[in-house]
């Protein structure tokens, strides 16, 4: 069998979780559920970055050991991740004993080839990104990300000799022109790291919540060192599981990020000879309405979890994914998500939905009827290029595809009129919608998948699979048992 294993970036509990990160989280979640209708063994993490001085520091405020607040911060992400219906298969945390031990080993393992030695650093760090930056990539003396001025660093600490992979990391993306998606962000890594790679400090001394190094107590391992290494050790690095999964296939990811994914972390890995991962799928930033990025100081965060509360987890998911093609920035207001909640959600498919169920109730007994499908109509669905959207991040065309067939089959019953239907016509008209819904049901589980349960309970449909889009598989005389609308519409305020 075929797996797919999948990640997110794994967040900083540092605060509560933001639109950003359920964006990413339901991305990954729909690549594991397509990949698992698809019939593949698939494995999904993802979870929290516990470590590093921006969390001590957020602890620190709120008077609590930074264990204290991490284990308290983290069921905000559990949270997220429930009822956004995030159907993860691990959620790891990088205070996990399993992750610490093998963040040592492989630390341990780097060293012992002599690729880490130890240093003296001296300069500019960010608390907030994590990371050291140089003179000539402030803006106006400050953090070109944060808008705020940098700690001045200086401490002993052990570097990682990335600049020695410098080569290998440009062959490894000559040879995998795909290993970057989109592939617009490639050339731009390329390009900077053909700038030359510097050695990357590993370790520090200025404070202490962080992983201990195997061979320094002094020290504790650099943030980003030990949150990377979380995609080997959520699928147990070393062990069978590790065998059967890695490398990863995706890593979805934030564009501000893109650097530590592409490049550090491939280093790393040669360093510590395991394979790369195969693709690093970096998606755009959510934004207000305006445009604007979404910031704690300015007020205008968005809570994912409210937003749930009042437009249910179905519809959040779907105008994420039907709005923002895959890579680009997208803006967001409560407006476009009620204006497609209404006209898709409702209108087309729960309409369909509920029309269909009342026609076999009052028609045929509640039965679907012993007939076949109508193949014209299957001529307007063009699975091959829905496949090829899903396989290619193309979600909102692949959603575009299913909802213009969605309004075929609407037409269909206008057309057919089965309310002056009678035998056999009668019978294959309802066979058909009942078929074609049960298609949609298919298609549209990785995004919708609480409406699509609802579906399958009410038509009696059996287990759903990709194989299973073709006409002419409902089985018939099976007893439907009509429930609530699917959608109910949102008034506009
Ligand atoms: N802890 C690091 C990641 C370590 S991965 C080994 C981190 N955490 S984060 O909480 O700041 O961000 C987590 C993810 O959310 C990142 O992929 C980031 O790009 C993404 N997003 C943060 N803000 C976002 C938006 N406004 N919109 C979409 N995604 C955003 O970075």
């Amino acid at each position: 069998m075929d797996k797919f294993y999948v990640t997110t970036a794994i967040d900083y509990p540092s605060s509560k979780p933001h639109l950003g990160h359920a964006y990413e989280k339901t991305i990954a979640d729909v690549m594991a559920r397509w990949n698992r209708l698809k019939g593949k063994d698939v494995f999904f993490l993802t979870g929290t970055d516990e470590h590093g001085l921006k969390i001590q520091r957020a602890a620190e405020k709120e008077g609590k050991t930074p264990k204290e607040f991490v284990d308290l911060q983290v069921k905000n992400f559990k949270k997220l991740c429930e009822v956004w219906n995030i159907s993860y298969d691990r959620f790891i945390r990088t205070t996990d004993k399993d992750h610490e031990l093998i963040c040592q080993q492989i630390f341990q393992k780097v060293y012992d080839k002599g690729d880490i030695y130890l240093g003296t650093y001296e300069g500019l760090y960010c608390t907030d990104c994590e990371r050291f930056y140089l003179e000539k990539d402030l803006v106006e003396g400050k953090c070109p990300v944060h808008n705020k001025e940098l700690d001045v660093v200086k401490e002993k600490t052990y570097y990682f000799k990335m600049s020695k992979y410098q080569n290998q990391l440009l062959n490894y993306f000559e040879n995998n022109p795909e290993f970057i998606y989109p592939i617009s962000k490639r050339q731009e890594i390329i390009n900077r790291v053909k700038e030359g790679l510097l050695d990357l400090s590993v370790s520090r001394t200025s404070f202490s919540w962080g992983i201990p190094l195997p061979n320094d107590k002094n020290h504790v391992i650099y943030v980003w060192f030990d949150a990377l290494l979380n995609y080997v050790s959520g699928v147990s690095y070393g062990s069978d599981k590790f065998g059967k999964y890695w490398p990863a296939d995706v890593h979805n990811i934030g564009k501000d990020i893109l650097w530590f994914h592409s490049v550090i972390w491939p280093c790393m890995l040669f360093a510590a000879d395991i394979k790369p991962p195969k693709k690093i799928c970096v998606h755009g930033f959510i934004t207000t309405s305006t445009g604007a990025k979404m910031s704690k100081s300015l007020g205008n965060v968005i809570d994912p979890i409210q937003l749930v509360e009042r437009y249910g987890c179905d519809s959040v998911r779907y105008f994420l994914l039907r709005e923002i093609p895959f890579g680009e920035d997208g803006r967001f207001s409560e407006e476009a998500l009620i204006t497609r909640h209404n006209n898709e959600l409702a209108n087309e498919l729960g309409n369909l939905v509920y029309r269909t169920l009342s026609l076999l109730e009052k028609k045929n007994n509640s039965l679907i009827p012993d007939s076949s499908s109508d193949l014209e109509l299957f001529k307007k669905l063009d699975i091959n290029s829905i496949e090829q959207h899903m396989d290619s991040y193309e979600f909102h065309l692949a959603l575009s595809e299913i909802f213009s067939f969605i309004s075929e089959v609407n037409k269909y019953i206008n057309e057919k009129q089965p309310w002056k239907q009678q035998g056999h016509e009668l019978n294959k008209t309802l066979y058909t919608l009942s078929d074609s819904i049960r298609v949609v049901a298919i298609l549209l589980s990785p995004f919708i998948p609480n409406a699509v349960n609802s579906i399958k309970q009410q038509f009696g449909f059996e287990e759903l699979s990709f194989d299973k889009c073709k006409p002419n598989l409902t089985k018939k005389n099976t007893k439907i048992t009509k429930g609530n609308v699917l959608f109910e519409k949102i008034l506009l305020q």
